[in-house]
């Protein structure tokens, strides 16, 4: 298969990573990529969501099956616009329409998902410009702290956790009337505080059938005791030990099966990765949000854990034959630290040499923020290297990550020394 791989992170490079040991490949392109990717493939220089540019590379190049790592290229229609042209209706792509893909893209279409489907989630309501006094009085009527949501794509930066009701208040005025994030927030849903710890689940669906991957944990807060602002991810681990059969029980049978029925019966057609974003609030699971792609990092820990040829997974999604497909795990544990350019998830510098990536042997460093130069690797972005290691157990696994990170440097770099510290016993 020529598969042409879309995106330019540390996913992406996981991806690249496990496509290239596939029996099945014979050609891996990745847009834009990066000096990570570079090693599985060849980068090519092309912008994801200018549709009209990967329509024409994938006719020249004879592309398969294109493989979405980022949400953006899907909540613009990069799969319909596929279905849509005579020429590339036939090629697969690995990523849901652009219906489905509002499971990530639109919070209020999420939660009346999960509420039509029964799916467990917090209590909510989404308000407007026209509707802030009723929003306000949404507010007076629950308890603190307080979750608002823009409802549409805000970079991650969309989801306000409030101590008090002024405070609140104003905030939802910020978003809606005052466009706080944008368009995102012409529209915001407000929530009940869950208090529990979160996990992600992964699943991939044909849209009939599906293959649950291995669960995963990540740490998004840039300080140690997750702490300070939010990030991308600053780590993740897996399996994570709180998921247990009983709970991935009721993951599967509360939440999975539901979400792809649901799909099925509403006749939103899905194929891709689905991702569970979790809190387990005393055992019991809820849906935190949908995302409609992998995680990162969580990539970086879930592809070291699968066995199975992802290609043959992905051609079972392409041609509705997922469920004749073997899924295999590792049964080791998986950890990945990311390194970072100091200064972020605020402002921060790009285009430090990176050193000493040739002295790591026994870890898998994935770029998630880096560029080529001629042989040199330069940092291009805020998170820049995941260094993912495995081990017998979890502080095993961690502390091989932290040994090979030893030997890596670049100018400022950051990262966090806790990966895994709430549910490692050391
Ligand atoms: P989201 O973008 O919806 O995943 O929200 C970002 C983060 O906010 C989540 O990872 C949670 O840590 C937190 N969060 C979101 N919704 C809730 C909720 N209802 N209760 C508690 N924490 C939440
Ligand atoms: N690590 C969280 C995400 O990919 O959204």
């Amino acid at each position: 298969m020529r598969i042409l791989l879309l995106g330019s992170g540390g996913r992406e490079n996981a991806l690249a990573w496990k496509m290239a040991q596939s029996s099945i490949l014979d050609a891996l392109f990745i847009a834009p990529g990066n000096a990570g990717t570079k090693q599985y493939g060849t980068n090519v220089a092309l912008n994801p969501t200018d549709f009209e540019a990967v329509k024409s590379f994938v006719l020249d190049e004879k592309i398969d099956m294109v493989v979405v790592g980022p949400e953006d290229p899907l909540v613009l229609g990069i799969h319909d616009f596929f279905l849509a042209d005579e020429a590339l209706a036939k090629i697969a792509v690995i990523g849901p329409q652009k219906e489905a893909a509002q499971l990530e893209g639109s919070k209020d279409f999420a939660k009346q998902f999960m509420a039509k489907h029964n799916i467990p989630t917090a209590k909510y309501a989404t308000f407007t410009k026209d509707t802030l006094e009723q929003g306000y009085a949404f507010l007076e009527g629950m308890n603190a702290p307080y979750v608002l949501k823009a409802d549409g794509l805000a970079a991650g930066k969309g989801v306000l956790i409030l101590d008090n009701l002024k405070e609140a208040k104003a905030e939802l005025k910020s978003m809606l009337s005052d466009a706080k994030f944008g368009e995102a927030s012409s529209r915001v849903v407000i929530e009940q505080f869950l208090s529990g710890i979160e996990c992600s689940v992964f699943v991939l669906t044909d849209g009939d059938s599906y293959k649950i991957l291995p669960e995963a944990k990540d740490y998004k807060r840039i300080g140690e005791g997750d702490t300070g602002l939010n990030t991308g991810g600053m780590g993740a681990i897996s399996p994570v030990p709180f998921a247990d059969a009983a709970f991935m029980d009721k993951v599967k049978n509360q939440i999975i099966i539901p979400t792809v029925k649901g799909l099925k019966a509403d006749q939103i057609p899905y194929k891709g990765f689905i991702f569970f974003g979790l809190i387990n609030v005393k055992g019991e699971p809820y849906v935190i949000e949908y995302n409609c792609r992998m995680g990162d990092p969580e990539t970086e820990v879930v592809m070291p854990r699968l066995r199975s040829d992802l290609l043959d997974l992905f051609e079972g999604v392409a041609t509705n034959t997922l469920s004749e497909r073997d899924v295999q795990f590792d049964e080791r544990f998986a950890a990945t630290v990311m390194m970072v350019s100091g200064g972020y998830p605020e402002s921060y510098e790009k285009g430090k040499q990176v050193y000493g990536l040739h002295t790591v042997q026994d870890s898998l460093v994935f770029h998630a923020g880096t560029k080529a130069d001629g042989p040199a690797v330069i940092t291009s972005g805020g998170r820049v290297l995941a260094v993912t290691s495995y081990g017998r157990n979890l502080a095993a696994a961690l502390d091989k990550s932290y040994q090979a990170i030893e030997n890596v440097e670049f100018d400022k770099a950051y990262y966090r020394k806790d990966i895994g510290f709430d549910v490692v016993e050391r």
